[in-house]
């Protein structure tokens, strides 16, 4: 996956000129292993109160070896092909400016979809394109699919963010659409997939597709399956060449000590084994859950999806958002995203907060309820 080519070379030279110029800020624990007398980082020599083994004292390992390799391993690829990131947030906005050129690069988003790459993209002055998600109907129910157009509308744009399963509408993409559009877009874009919730999906991940595809990135996340929200740790895989600019501009020091060590702890093979269980749990209640919903009168249509969540019309959304918080339950309003109009995204939860919100369903009658 790291041997040089002639399509290497490309995907850097799609980086913004400053950026390929810009020699990285080279900080103390970068430099130089963390061994010997460390007089070289203005650290205080002591240990806090508290420290627990941790020597917060010190600055952290820019890319801790240990987590970047355990990772690695996780998503089956090199450690050479992964930067740990503050969440995929993270990962998003360094793509946005290694690539972007403010004023003069765009970029493509296929809504309704997670609102940070284009936040993140008008951030940096880079126009949003939108190529709408399509519905259809299928034997399985209803679904969102990517714009028969989206390929023109790719043209001329910098990168082009696709998400699956996506958010909110939990479908996933065909890979052989996305391995088409990183071909036909080599010499002029990236393409990124963002697989937040790839390990909810039957699906796997895209990785393999990253062999023939220098301009692919991934983004991963130990937020959702891995129940690590709180640590704000995501990766970006992609060539090496990719992962060296964005190091470039990343913080000198963005992954706290005891978070790394919590995110290595949680990715134990006991941990892991916990975790399926957890997962196997949250795809039955989702089927439960999807039941309920099915039959709610309040509820005029469910995207089943392939994440830990369900996107559902309602008769009143806002109304079915609103009765559901005074009755101690939040959703997530969606309405305000293209052709999403009354929709509601609802998280699944533990069985007894399921439990809660299937009893709130049932009594809910939105043609008799207040406003
Ligand atoms: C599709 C998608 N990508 C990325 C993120 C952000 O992930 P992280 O917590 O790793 O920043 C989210 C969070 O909800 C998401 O839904």
């Amino acid at each position: 996956m790291n041997s040089p080519d002639s399509n290497e070379q490309g995907v850097a030279d799609l980086a913004r000129p400053e950026i390929r110029a810009l020699e990285a800020y080279a900080s103390a624990r970068a430099l130089a292993d963390s061994a010997g007398i460390l007089l070289n980082a203005n650290e205080n020599p002591w240990p806090p109160a508290g420290d627990e083994g941790l020597a917060l004292n010190r600055y952290p390992d820019p890319q801790p070896a240990g987590l970047r390799q355990r990772l690695a391993e996780l998503y089956g690829t090199g450690a050479e092909n992964l930067l740990i990131t503050r969440g995929s947030d993270e990962g998003i906005d360094l793509l946005l400016r290694v690539f972007c050129r403010p004023g003069v690069d765009r970029v493509l988003v296929c809504p309704p979809c997670f609102g940070m790459y284009a936040l993140s993209a008008r951030v940096q002055g880079a126009e949003v394109v939108e190529a709408p998600l399509v519905e259809r109907e299928s034997e399985h129910g209803y679904a969102f699919d990517l714009a028969p157009d989206l390929e023109e509308k790719a043209d001329g744009c910098r990168i082009v963010f696709l998400c699956s399963p996506n958010n909110p509408t939990g479908n996933t993409i065909d890979a052989d659409r996305v391995a088409a559009l990183a071909e036909a877009r080599a010499e002029t874009g990236l393409v990124v997939v963002d697989e937040a919730y790839v390990e909810f999906a039957p699906e796997t991940s895209m990785l393999t597709l990253l062999e023939r595809h220098p301009n692919l990135v991934l983004l991963r996340t130990l937020s959702k399956a891995h129940a690590l929200a709180g640590c704000r740790l995501g990766s970006v895989i992609a060539r090496p060449e990719v992962i060296g600019l964005l190091r470039r501009i990343i913080a000198p020091y963005p992954l706290p000590t005891p978070t790394v060590a919590i995110a290595l702890r949680a990715l134990d093979d006991d941990a892991l084994a916990a975790e399926r269980a957890h997962l196997e749990m949250l795809a039955a209640e989702r089927t439960r859950l999807i039941e309920v919903l099915e039959a709610s009168p309040g509820i005029s249509r469910v995207w089943k999806g392939a994440a830990n969540f369900v996107l559902v019309r309602a008769v009143d959304g806002k109304r079915l958002v609103a009765e559901a918080a005074r009755a101690g339950i939040r959703l997530r309003d969606q309405s305000a995203q293209p052709g999403l109009a009354d929709c509601v995204r609802i998280t699944v939860g533990t069985p007894e907060e399921n439990a809660a919100l299937i009893d709130f369903l049932r009594q809910w009658h939105p043609a008799e309820s207040p406003a």
